[in-house]
């Protein structure tokens, strides 16, 4: 499974991705030759001039028959409310945001959603913000507030904000009362490349990440890249490891457009994001496609995830940011993959290279023990699925443990670490 399409793989159920054509960047964007070997062309983007990009939504479309609904991609597409009325059904809206996105983009969507809509009457509500409330807590605060606004089943609801406001409203709407129209906003690289497309909805238990879910695909997805521009960098970043897996698992061109054009993605040049996030969402909707309820091909976007999700249980939900956990977890199968002879040595050095280049950690956070990893892992039994989904055979004990204790002290090591800072003292103990 692992960077099967960067090692050239021999998965036929991907190649099918291969196929796309290189873009060619014509209009407001100059490519500009760099660095040349006898093999390599480099080309690095410098961002179009203001005049150029004229303002047409791009649209994937999910094709899952009856449920089919499309992606529009776009700059300033919040100014245009027919993408979002159209695929509003019933009287009643309600927003679901949090407390750093609704100062932003509340006004904004209400607007949109009521401009010559006279008819449609939107409540909104403002959750907590951070990974560390994406609960049933919280989601009961989504029910509270639908039921005393009197919301009933011909309402709709809109996700407004990042991962955690999708993945919450998401499974809301999925079980308010028994189904409702929904609407993703997102508003984060990681909710405008991932996690708005394919309908994995949920919440997080103690014991795990997204443990409690469903999926439930939205009627839209509408992608306003402009509200990318007040993101913190260091949400900014989290989003590419998303993007990233993408290249890795399923395009190999993509993976190498990343290489070249990632200073230009950092420095967040609007084009070379629009196509980022345009061929993330096309791969993931083409795999979804294929296989929404995740029996099989679709578990190859889960690249990363299984360590990943062990970091952020482990570390306490919001002190490492998913897309960090995944960046770190994706290291760590590459790692596991050679190990176990899949893939050569070049695309280990590849991912540690665009990982770096992304401003993503390529280590665990410095406590964590591979115990603690195998513990983590061991609640979900993912693993398991995660190698089934794209390899036969099963998982290679001794290579796994290889690698942790190559990303990982061991228990002994960090007990006598922390010792050692408890006496005041900073001698090595062990
Ligand atoms: N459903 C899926 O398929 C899927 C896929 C990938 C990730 N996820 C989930 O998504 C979550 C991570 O998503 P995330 O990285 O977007 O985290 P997030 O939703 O917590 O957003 C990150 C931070 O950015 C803020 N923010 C959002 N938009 C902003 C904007 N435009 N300007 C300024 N600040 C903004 C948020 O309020 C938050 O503080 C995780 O819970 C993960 O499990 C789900
Ligand atoms: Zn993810």
């Amino acid at each position: 499974m692992v960077a099967s399409a960067v090692a050239s793989s021999s998965m036929s159920h991907l190649r099918f991705l291969h196929s796309y054509t290189f873009p060619r960047f014509e209009s407001g964007q100059v490519q500009l030759k760099v660095a040349a070997t006898a093999k390599v062309v480099m080309y690095q983007m410098i961002p179009p001039s203001s005049s150029a990009a004229p303002l047409i939504p791009t649209t994937v479309d999910v094709n899952l028959g009856d449920r089919s609904y499309p992606v529009y991609i776009g700059t300033g597409l919040l100014d245009h409310p027919h993408l979002l009325q159209r695929h509003i059904k019933g009287k009643g809206v309600l927003v679901v945001t949090n407390t750093k996105v609704a100062p932003l983009y509340l006004d904004k969507v209400i607007h949109a959603l009521i401009v010559g809509n006279p008819n449609v009457s939107v409540e909104s509500i403002i959750l907590p913000d951070g990974e560390q409330y994406k609960n049933m807590d919280t989601l009961m605060k989504v029910y509270d507030k639908a039921i005393e606004s009197h919301l009933d089943r011909h309402c709709t609801f809109v996700a407004l904000g990042g991962g955690v406001m999708g993945d919450i409203c998401g499974y809301a709407a999925a079980s308010f009362p028994h189904g409702v129209n929904f609407i993703q906003i997102p508003t984060t690289v990681m909710a405008q490349a991932d996690s708005s497309v394919g309908g994995k909805t949920g919440v997080n238990h103690r014991l795990g990440k997204n443990l409690i879910g469903t999926i439930y695909q939205p009627q839209s997805v509408l992608i306003d890249t402009d509200t990318l521009n007040t993101l913190p960098e260091r949400e900014f970043a989290s989003g590419f490891a998303e993007i990233i897996k993408c290249g890795l698992v399923a395009d190999a061109e993509f993976f190498a457009w990343q290489e070249r054009n990632m200073d230009a993605l950092m420095a967040r040049y609007p084009d070379a994001l629009a196509y980022a996030i345009k061929r993330s969402c096309e791969i993931k909707a083409e795999i979804v496609c294929q296989d929404e309820m995740e029996s099989g091909l679709r578990a190859i976007l889960n690249l990363g995830h299984t360590f990943g999700h062990a970091i952020e249980t482990s570390c306490g939900y919001g002190e490492w940011l998913h897309g960090e956990a995944v960046a770190v977890g994706t290291l760590i199968a590459v790692d596991m993959s050679y190990r176990l002879g899949w893939i050569d040595n070049s695309v280990v050095e590849r991912a540690n290279k665009i990982i770096k280049q992304a401003k993503l950690p390529t280590r665990p956070p410095a406590n964590m023990t591979a115990e603690m990893f195998k513990s983590a892992m061991a609640v979900r039994m993912k693993l398991k699925i995660e190698m089934h989904g794209c390899i036969k055979g099963d998982y290679d004990r001794k290579a796994l443990d290889e690698t942790l204790h190559a990303f990982c002290k061991s228990l002994n090591q960090v007990f006598s670490f922390v010792l050692s800072v408890c006496n005041g003292r900073s001698f090595v103990v062990q």
